[in-house]
C-alpha cells in the first residue's frame, strides 16, 4: 500500500467515511435483517426459523458494536481461506475500534462479517440479504430497459449505420467509434444508481437517472474521458487478429448489469473483442454487487418479461402493475437470446474470485492473487466498474486530485502487462488525475469534497501497462 498518502479513516470527520459509517451503516444493517425478518416469518420449518433469529441477533450485536465504537472483533471461521486474511489485517491494525479503521477495510469486513452470519448456518449458507432490493429495483427500471433494448436491436437492422452499405467504410468506422462512446457512456452512467447509495430514490428519481436525455447532459460531468485511448488499443488489437478479450470487473447487478451485458455484447457483435470475461462477487456485497445467481435472475427476467415486470412487489415505488405490449416483450426476448447465445458459445464468460471480496486494494492484486494478476494480464483491457473499484485500485487514500492515476495506482502503473480502464461515478472522498483547479472550483469554498460523493460526476480513466 502507498507509504506516503494516508488512507481515508472513519474518523475523519470531513469525509464520506465517517459519514457512511455514522449513517449508512446502520441502516444498512437494519435492513438486512428486516428482509431475513420478512423471509422468516412465513417460514414453517423451526430449524430455519431458530437459524433465522440467530442471524438477526448477531445482526442487532453488529449494529451496536458500531454505534457504540466497539472494538472490531475477529472474523469468526468459516472454512474459507480469506478469514485469516482478514484477521491478520486486523491484527496489524492494532485492534481498531470501529471509528478508527481504515474507510476500505472497515466497509469489506462488515459486509464479510454480516456473511459469516450465514455461512455458519445450516439453511441460510447462500441466502441473499440484498436480492429483493436488488430485483425491486429492476424492476423500476423497466423504461430505461426497454429504451436500450431496442437501441441494441437497432445495431442488427440493416439499417444501422454500423453495416449500411449506402456508408462508405470511414463513415461506418465513424459510427462504430461513436457507438463505442455511447455504449461505454451509457456503462458508467448506469453505475449512478448503485443501492448502497441510493436508499430512499423515488421510481421518478430513477427513471430520470437512467434514460438518454440524462445521459447528455450528465456528459458535461465527466471530469476526465479517456475512452478514445482505449478506443486505439482496442482497435490495434483487433487489426493483428486472433483472440481478443476484454474483462470487466462488475459492480452492481439489476439495471447495471444489464447495461454491462449490454456493452459485451455490443463489443462482440462488433468485433472489438472476440470474448469478454465478466467478475461478479462470491458473498453478498455492498448491497447491490453482482452475484453469480443474479446472471440467471437478470436472464429469466429477459426470457419472461411479462411475469417479471408485470409482479408488483411490495418493496417497489411503482405499486401499479404493468402491462407489457407485444412488441416489448419480444425485443426483450431478443435480449434474452442473444444474452445466452453469446454465453453458449462461450464469447461471454462468467469467472469469480474470492480476491474480489477481500479488502485489499488492487496495490496488493499481483501479491494476494497472483494467479488472478496473471489471468488478467491475458486481457486486451480491464475495465473496473463503480466506486467501490475505483477506490480500491487508488487504495482509497487521500491523494492529492491532481496526481496521475498511473501514479496512484500502485502495482497496476507502470508496465505492469495490464491495462486498466476505470469506469467511476464519484461516491467517494478519492479522487485523482484531475486539472490543477478544477477540485478547488467543485469544493467552492467548502472543507468537503461534497462534490464527489453524490454520483453526479464521473472519471474514466485508462492506463496502458502493456505499452512499449
Ligand atoms: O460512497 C458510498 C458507497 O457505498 C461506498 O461505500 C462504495 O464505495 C460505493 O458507494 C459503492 O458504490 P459502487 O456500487 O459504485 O461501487
Ligand atoms: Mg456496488
Amino acid at each position: 500500500d502507498p507509504k506516503t498518502v494516508k488512507q481515508y479513516n472513519c474518523s475523519d470527520r470531513t469525509s464520506f467515511a465517517y459519514v457512511s459509517a455514522r449513517d449508512r451503516w446502520p441502516v444498512i444493517l437494519h435492513q438486512a435483517f428486516d428482509d431475513v425478518f420478512r423471509t422468516n416469518k412465513d417460514n414453517t420449518d423451526q430449524a430455519v426459523v431458530q437459524e433465522g433469529k440467530k442471524i438477526i441477533e448477531q445482526m442487532l450485536k453488529l449494529k451496536y458494536e458500531l454505534q457504540h465504537d466497539r472494538v472490531m472483533t475477529p472474523l469468526e471461521e468459516d472454512g474459507e481461506e480469506d478469514i485469516k486474511h482478514y484477521n491478520v489485517e486486523l491484527t496489524q491494525l492494532g485492534n481498531p475500534k470501529w471509528f478508527e479503521a481504515p474507510w476500505l477495510f472497515a466497509e469489506c469486513y462488515l459486509y464479510r462479517r454480516i456473511n459469516t452470519f450465514f455461512t455458519k448456518t445450516e439453511h441460510w449458507k447462500s441466502y441473499d440479504i440484498f436480492a429483493r432490493q436488488k430485483s425491486s429495483t429492476f424492476r423500476s427500471s423497466l423504461p430505461a430497459v426497454l429504451e436500450l433494448a431496442t437501441r441494441y436491436r437497432s445495431l442488427f437492422s440493416d439499417k444501422s449505420a454500423l453495416h449500411d452499405p449506402s456508408h462508405t467504410l470511414e463513415q461506418r468506422a465513424e459510427a462504430e467509434k461513436l457507438l463505442f462512446i455511447e455504449f461505454f457512456e451509457i456503462c458508467l452512467w448506469g453505475n449512478a444508481t448503485d443501492l448502497s447509495l441510493l436508499t430512499s430514490l423515488t421510481y421518478e428519481e430513477l427513471q430520470k437517472l437512467q434514460g438518454s436525455d440524462a445521459r447528455k447532459a450528465s456528459e458535461k460531468n465527466i471530469l476526465v474521458n479517456d475512452l478514445s485511448k482505449a478506443y486505439d488499443v482496442l482497435k490495434a488489437a483487433e487489426a493483428k487478429g486472433g483472440e481478443r478479450r476484454i474483462d470487466i470487473v462488475l459492480d452492481n447487478a439489476g439495471f447495471e448489469l444489464y447495461v454491462d451485458l449490454i456493452l459485451a455484447g455490443y463489443l462482440l457483435e462488433t468485433g472489438l473483442a472476440t470474448t469478454v470475461v465478466l467478475h461478479p462477487k462470491s458473498l453478498p456485497w455492498f448491497v447491490s454487487d453482482v452475484l453469480v445467481e443474479d446472471f440467471g435472475s437478470l436472464l429469466s427476467a429477459l426470457a419472461d418479461p411479462a411475469s417479471f415486470f408485470n409482479t408488483a412487489d411490495d418493496d417497489a415505488e411503482a405499486k401499479e402493475k404493468v402491462a407489457l405490449s407485444e412488441e416489448q416483450v419480444e425485443v426483450l426476448k431478443f435480449l434474452f437470446s442473444n444474452f445466452a447465445g453469446h454465453h453458449g458459445e462461450g464469447g461471454l464468460v462468467i469467472r469469480p474470485n474470492r480476491f474480489w471480496t477481500t479488502a485489499d486494494s488492487y496495490w496488493r492484486l499481483p501479491f494476494t492473487a497472483p494467479d488472478l494478476f496473471e489471468d488478467l494480464k491475458q486481457s486486451e483491457l480491464v475495465v473496473f466498474k463503480g466506486d467501490l473499484n475505483y477506490r480500491k485500485l487508488t487504495a482509497d487514500c487521500a491523494w492529492d486530485p491532481t496526481t496521475k492515476f498511473e501514479d496512484a495506482i500502485g502495482a497496476l502503473g507502470g508496465k505492469s502487462g495490464m491495462r486498466t480502464l476505470a469506469l467511476r461515478t464519484c461516491k467517494a472522498d478519492v479522487v485523482v488525475g484531475l486539472e490543477e483547479g478544477k477540485d478547488e472550483e467543485l469544493k467552492a469554498g467548502t472543507v468537503e469534497r461534497r462534490w464527489g460523493w453524490s454520483g453526479k460526476y464521473a472519471v474514466v480513466q485508462f492506463w496502458d501497462g502493456k505499452a512499449e
